[in-house]
Parts: structure tokens; sequence; C-alpha cells
């Protein structure tokens, strides 16, 4: 799927041919492994097989032979040649059910995995509809040797506006991840109102990711908006197009039944990032989260979008990751990481004042538009 998916990146950097390679050597890796448990699988039926027919013949032979040496009647002899093979069908068929007994225990240990999570425990929700997000000595790493986030701890409580920076790769989308729990921390815990967010079934009925990664479905505008809000009224899902400023171009273009086509490719980047904004919004979920929601697009769609993103302030919890350091300087705080640690931590002008990590990002970041804007105008 991988190499399908990129077949255009593949023909523009000419690569197709070197992939194609790769792909003859998995697929016969493939075959390989396939082949072998095929022969397993034989080596087993025949065997099986040998023991159910020769134990079927040799059962005939020694009773063909007592019925000569008349140690057996006619009759005895009869009924044990007809049911010589029948006596070894048993067999026959523990092999197969083998077989079906290895898929049953391979499906069953994650039935029995399923079964072990712990339900959430209940009466404990009702104080998330403003929830205080805490994080105790957070440590994670994709591979042991290598920690990415290393002992954080913070405090958020409900209704702040958050900006998260720091150098890139210095771990923001990771700790987005670990706030979902679609990444797991190995060592500490990230906390709502005291409760460990490993104990809830799905951390997504309060918190809502919003990135540039977020997927637009084939399909309708009005299903896609849907799927945050499934009994939202028409009138729900206009006032959410129009939030985001989608409205007239929706109207224009054949209303709620506007079909997409995948990946939503007959929409601009920049109305894809809002059509996505829109259905976050319908969701209203107490946390947001913004991962770069506004990369990679136009700047009227960049403004609209950070517009609606601070009319959420102290209406719910914002966590805004980005890399324009401008854009998080209405912060009530900002979060800056370096080396996997919480550097530094306070306002635009708290951290401009104390000069270290954000105050040289700022100055790197003017400087690097300010050369850009020069180049352009040169
Ligand atoms: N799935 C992964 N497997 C292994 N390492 C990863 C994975 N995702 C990220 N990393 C590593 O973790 C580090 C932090 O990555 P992360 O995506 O959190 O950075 P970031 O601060 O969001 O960067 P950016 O500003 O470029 O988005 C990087 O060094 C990256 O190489
Ligand atoms: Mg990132």
């Amino acid at each position: 799927m991988d190499n399908l998916q990129g077949l255009g990146t593949l023909k523009i950097y000419q690569a197709d041919e070197a992939r194609t390679q790769k792909m003859d050597e998995e697929a016969e890796h493939f075959r390989r492994i396939t082949m072998k448990v095929l022969t397993m699988q034989l080596n087993s039926i025949s065997v099986m097989d040998l023991v159910a027919y020769g134990g079927a013949a040799c059962g005939m032979l020694i009773a063909l032979q007592d019925y000569g040496s008349r140690q057996l009647s006619f009759y005895g002899c009869v009924l044990i040649l007809l049911c010589a093979a029948e006596f070894f069908i048993p067999l026959r068929l523990l092999g197969s059910y083998f077989h079906i007994a290895m898929n049953g225990m391979a499906a069953s240990e994650k039935i029995f995995r399923l079964l072990d999570q712990k339900e959430p425990t209940p009466g404990t929700h009702a104080g998330f509809l403003a929830p205080q997000l805490e994080l105790c000595s957070l440590t994670f790493g994709y591979q042991k040797e290598r920690p990415i986030l290393k002992d954080l701890s913070l405090t958020l409580p409900f209704g702040s506006f958050v900006g998260l920076v720091g150098v890139s790769g210095s771990g923001k989308s990771t700790l987005a991840g670990l706030l979902c729990q679609t990444l797991r921390a190995e060592q500490g815990m990230i906390r709502m109102n005291g409760l460990d967010l490993k104990e809830l079934q799905d951390p997504f009925e309060w918190i809502t990711l919003v990135s540039h990664r977020n997927h637009l479905f084939k399909g309708t505008i009005r299903e896609n908006l849907q799927m945050a809000k499934p009994d939202a009224s028409e009138e729900t899902l206009w006032q959410a197009l129009k939030e985001v400023r989608m409205d007239e171009f929706v109207k224009e273009n054949g209303g709620l039944d506007l079909i997409l086509q995948e990946g939503a490719a007959n929409l601009s980047g920049g109305q894809r990032q809002r059509l996505c904004l829109a259905r976050a919004l319908l969701k209203k979920t107490p946390i947001y989260l913004f991962d770069e929601a506004t990369s990679n697009i136009d700047q009227e769609s960049e403004n609209e979008i950070l517009q609606v993103i601070h009319s959420l302030k102290g209406k719910h919890t914002v966590i805004m990751i980005s890399h324009r350091l401008d854009y998080c300087q209405q912060c009530d705080t900002i979060l800056v990481l370096e080396d996997g640690t919480l550097c530094e931590q306070g306002t635009h002008e708290e951290l401009m004042a104390a000069g270290k990590t954000y105050e040289k990002l700022v100055r790197q970041q003017q400087a690097l538009l300010h050369d850009v804007q020069g180049g352009i105008a040169g």
C-alpha cells in the first residue's frame, strides 16, 4: 500500500525500479515463509494419514489373518474390515482441529487482553466537564536507550491557553501522542482530575487532536462532519462551517451533499484544514490539541484558523503546538521543550525578559524572517 500510495513520488525521483527490486525481495521472503508453513502443514497431514491409513490396513490384515486361522468369525472379520477405516477418523479430525485450535488460541489471546483491560471507574467522569491535566514525571522514548521526553511534570488547569514550542524534533508531537494515549509512557503518568489517563477507555471523549495530518474521507461534507456529532442538525453543521468561514464555498458548490474525493483532493489545502477544524469544533471536547494545525496553508486560511483557535480561549483547555512562535505570543503560558525537558515556562513577556532558550528561538526566527523578506525584496 505504502509503495502504491507513493508511486507518484517514486516516479518523480526515478526510484521506482529500486523499489520494485525491494518489493520483489520482500515478496520472495513472504513466499519462503508461506512455503515453510505449507510444508509443515503437509508433513503433519502426511504423518497423520500414514498413521490413520497404515493403522486401518494393519487392522484389516490382522483381521484377515485371524479369520484364516479361525480365531475370528466371518461376521467379526467383516465388522473389523468395515470399521477399520472409521476407527482412525477421530485421529485425522484431531489433526485438522489442531490447526483450528491454533487459530483459536491466537484469537483468544487478543480477546483475553481486551477483557483484562480495566473498565473506567463509574462516577469519576462527572468532573471531567472541566478537567485539569497533570503530567507527573513523564518519561518516554520510542527506543528504550533513547528517551525523547524526560521526567516532565506540569499542571494545566481547565481553560488554560498553552503554547508548546521547541526546535524540530524536541518532542512536541510525541507529547501530543501521549496526551491522546496513542503513545503510552513507560514511566510517570498523565492525570485528568487525578485519574490516570490509562484508566480511561477512550481519551478522545475529552481531547480532540487537530493536526495537519487529519484525514477527510471520500463522501459528502455532511458525512465527514457528522463523524464528530452524528445527531448534529443541518443548522449545527452550517454553524460549524460558518465559524471556519467555509459556509459560502460549500453553499456555492452543492451544499452539505458536496462530495469530497479521496483525500479531499477537490479541496484546497486551506479548505481541507478549515473543514477539519469545523469537524473538531462539532466534537465540543473540553480539551483541544492543535499540532501544527496551520502548516502548509495560505496566509488567509492560517489567520482565520488562528482566530477560531483563539476564540476557544477560556471555554476549553487549548494546547497549541506551532513552529511560528509569534502565533503563541497571546498564550497564557508558553512551554518550551529542549532535549526532552521542559526548560522554560511562562508568558511571552516573561520568557523574553528571561533571555534564555525561548528568547533565542524568537530572535533566530525573526532574523530568518527578515532575511527571507530581504531576499524577496532584493
Ligand atoms: N514513530 C517514531 N519512532 C521512532 N522515533 C520517533 C518516532 N516519532 C518521532 N520520533 C523521534 O522522536 C523525536 C521527537 O519527535 P517529535 O515528532 O515529537 O518532534 P516534534 O517536536 O514534534 O518535531 P517537529 O517540530 O518537527 O514536528 C525525534 O527525534 C524523532 O526522530
Ligand atoms: Mg511535530
